[in-house]
């Protein structure tokens, strides 16, 4: 029998985050809408957000990000060969988002495109760049989630004020041996609930006009209570198919990154997987919800803090607008490294052969 081609897998080798220095805290809020420091703690474990400057636009945070997953998998904007953006907030709807970010970083190289997948959008991207490294298609991919929410968010509806807030998280992802790096990923959409988390105007089917603006129609309207259970619900299952896909059980899970809903969402999915709370990463309490950088800040926090090794088993779980929702598991392989090491990782890894080469 002819020889299979050498399968190869995809892996991070660098992360990197940026948030806005403006902080918008609970008290903050209570001075704009009617609410409370102790019903926003309480229902949500938010405790305060980061708010972009005027002049800063979504493009500007993941640049910020992007520079510093290079700077630690010791690569360069031009060594980067494709960018996949996710966002909801994009600086403009022509061009895209990741157009601008090729421009202003100087990714020469890098075809960019942004990926429209709300608060799913990194794990959404993780399965793209997976499958576009692995088919040979890139070498080096720069994966962001960057979002500013605060720049969509109704700051008169205190039903989606409390929630959002703005920043950006990178992964710089490359070619590995097969059954390392990024182990599964599962993800799924269902239309039917498409009105359950919106910005009615501002499209196609309502574009922006006197009347769109007097009603609020560009801001985020969302039925929070019907998204609570399937938020539990979604991510759970996803990261089960997951784990089911690798062969692995959730006592495997080193740790788990889910996408920084809600304290009280995160809490559920930990409690039904069984895993007990340091298992699971939470700083919703300082950036609340992120929507697609919510899962690349926290992963480059445990990172940067030493709380993931070679060998450990990540889980990524996210849901959103869409709806939206998936999963993805990871083997770590990356080091806590000085960029001078990620480089000659990153060298080994280029000698992997893409699947569609011949063995
Ligand atoms: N301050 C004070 N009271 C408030 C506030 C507020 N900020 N917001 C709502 N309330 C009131 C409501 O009006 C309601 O009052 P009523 O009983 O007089 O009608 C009461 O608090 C309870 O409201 P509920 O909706 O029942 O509150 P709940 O416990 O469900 O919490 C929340 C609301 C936090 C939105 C919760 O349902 C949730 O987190 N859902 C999921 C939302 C989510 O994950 N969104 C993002 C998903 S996708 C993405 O990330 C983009």
């Amino acid at each position: 029998m002819k020889p299979q081609p050498e399968v190869r897998g995809a892996t991070i080798v660098g992360t990197g985050m940026y948030v806005p220095d403006a902080i918008l805290s609970n008290y903050d809020l209570e001075k704009m809408v009617d609410t409370s420091d102790e019903w926003i703690r309480e229902r949500t474990g938010i405790l305060e957000r980061r708010i972009a400057a005027p002049d800063q636009a979504s493009s500007d945070l993941a640049v910020e990000a992007s520079k510093r997953a290079l700077e630690m998998a010791g690569l360069e904007p031009k060594d980067v060969d494709h960018i996949i953006l996710a966002t909801t907030t994009p600086d403009r709807y022509l061009p895209s988002c990741a157009c601008t970010v090729q421009q202003k970083l100087g990714a020469s190289r890098a075809v960019a495109y942004d990926m429209f997948a709300a608060c799913s959008g990194f794990v959404f991207g993780m399965g793209l760049a997976r499958s576009v490294i692995a088919s040979g298609m890139a070498e080096t991919v720069l994966l962001l989630g960057v979002e500013t929410l605060t720049r969509i968010v109704d700051f008169k509806d205190r039903n989606t004020c409390v929630l959002f807030g703005d920043g950006a998280g990178a992964a710089i992802m490359r070619p590995c041996a097969a059954g390392e790096g990024v182990l599964a990923v599962d993800i799924h959409s269902d239309g039917n609930l498409g009105d359950v988390l919106e910005i009615p105007a501002g499209g196609s089917l309502r574009p922006a006009s006197e009347e769109t603006v007097r009603a609020r129609q560009h801001y985020i309207s969302m039925r929070g209570k019907k998204l609570f259970p399937f938020a539990v619900r979604s991510m759970e299952e996803s990261l089960r198919i997951v784990l089911d896909q690798a062969g692995l059980s959730p006592d495997d899970l080193d740790l788990v990154i889910p996408h920084q809903a809600n304290r009280r969402i995160l809490d559920a999915v930990r409690e039904r997987l069984g895993l007990p709370e340091d298992k699971l990463v939470v700083n919703i309490e300082r950036y609340g919800n992120t929507s697609s950088a919510s899962i690349p800040i926290s992963l480059d926090e445990v990172v940067r803090e030493g709380r993931v090794k070679p060998g450990d088993c990540l889980g990524l779980a996210a849901f959103g607008g869409g709806a939206t929702w998936g999963a993805s598991l990871i083997r770590w392989t990356l080091a806590r490294q000085t960029p001078a090491s990620a480089k000659n990782a990153v060298l080994g890894a280029s000698r992997m052969a893409p699947t569609s080469s011949p063995s």
